[in-house]
């Protein structure tokens, strides 16, 4: 989506907008004076820098340098209110506290997968793929098993336009409000860009770590009791009434399956599962881009499996095991799935932790 020339101009839009609104010898500029196309400019600027704070971790300004230009968006929006599109940063906000979520229709059933718990398994698993695939050369994309709440997300003409909860897989509860307080979540993304008229994303809401555990700080020092984990944080988080609640608790996304598309051409813009992983990267997705693998045999499955849980402690995020997915999405098509789970991915969950009681005497 950011090409090093679109990286550069926005770069240089951040410049001057920053000196714009900073405070000279003559005060703050007239708001009034802005344009419509001002708004346009101010609105990228932010959704570029959220995209780097958020997604890449990266930030090319300071949150004070984002706050001053987010106040000073806010503040012409408020002047001009026909100028507010429903994807500008300033609309994630949201004021519809008693949220009732109304249970909707998945575009396509939302599947749970098989787990495998050791290297026989994963063997075995290897061992059904090729005999479906019939002798077709057949690579997996590994990739890991965020520990949270799984979400499905719907973009039509660049817009979000629902967040549901995997509910009971066919249907879940609509919470797009609370999602879009979620900064790594675009609001928009230029999918139209590649034919793309709807688009249905899979994913998993979590809580990092660091989090977790400043909102459990926040809730003994209010003297209510902590919660058990990131992943029933996350859970929980989704389906609070009140949208702001859910933007103090710092959730964060990863998204790693495109259940549905439908496009002008009819044809779907990647073949393989990566590709697919690398398109969400560039539409402004936190996918597991970074993070994937694609192996040509089992071995080297098992061993990334293996080096992943040695160093999940290492990660930023709670993760309980790895995900194994035969990487093109023909074979995916062949295999198909079973009355539960596809016939093309297996979870391989690693072992639980030890759960260490102090006991005092
Ligand atoms: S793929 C048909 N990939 O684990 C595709 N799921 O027990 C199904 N999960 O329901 C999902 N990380 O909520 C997939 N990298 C990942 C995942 C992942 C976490 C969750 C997801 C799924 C559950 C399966």
């Amino acid at each position: 989506m950011y090409t090093p020339e679109s990286v550069q101009g926005l770069m240089l839009a951040t410049q001057e907008w920053l000196e714009k609104t900073s405070e000279g010898p003559s005060g703050q500029p007239s708001l009034g004076e802005f344009l419509e196309k001002d708004v346009e400019s101010l609105q990228a600027v932010l959704r570029f820098h959220e995209f780097r704070y958020y997604v890449e971790n990266q930030a090319l300004i300071s949150d004070g340098q984002y706050d001053q230009l987010y106040k000073t968006l806010a503040a012409i929006e408020a002047l001009h209110p026909q100028w507010v599109r429903a994807d500008s940063p300033t609309q994630r906000v949201g004021s519809s506290l008693n949220q009732n979520f109304t249970t909707l229709p998945h575009l396509v059933p939302m599947l749970s997968l098989d787990n495998s718990y050791n290297a026989d398994d994963l063997t075995d698993f290897d061992r059904k793929a090729r005999e479906g695939a019939k002798g077709e050369i057949l690579a997996y994309c590994v990739e890991p098993k965020f520990d949270g709440a799984s979400i499905s997300l719907v973009y039509e003409n660049d817009q979000l336009v629902r967040a549901l909860t995997r509910g009971d897989g066919v249907a879940g509860e609509e919470i797009t409000q609370n999602i879009r307080q979620i900064r790594s979540i675009p609001l928009s993304a230029p999918f139209s860009s590649l034919g793309i008229e709807q688009i249905e994303i899979r994913g998993e809401i979590i809580l990092s770590k660091q989090a977790f555990d400043a909102y459990n700080q926040k809730l003994i020092e209010k003297g209510e009791s902590p919660l058990a984990n990131p992943r029933n944080a996350a859970a929980g988080s989704l389906r609070m009434k009140d949208p702001k609640e859910v933007a103090e608790r710092n959730l964060d996304g990863f998204f790693y399956h495109i259940s549905h598309v439908q496009s002008t051409s009819g044809q779907l813009a990647f073949d393989t599962h990566a590709a697919a992983l690398d398109l969400l990267w560039k539409m402004g997705f936190r996918s597991p881009q970074k993070e994937k693998k694609v192996f040509a045999d089992i071995e080297g499955v098992i061993a990334f499996c293996a080096q992943y849980e040695a160093q999940r402690d290492d990660l930023p995020y709670e993760i309980d095991g790895m995900v194994v997915k035969v990487n093109q999405l023909a074979l995916q098509d062949r295999l198909g799935m079973t009355s539960h789970h596809p016939r093309w991915a297996i979870a391989f969950k690693f072992k639980a932790r030890q759960a260490t009681t102090v006991l005092r005497q």
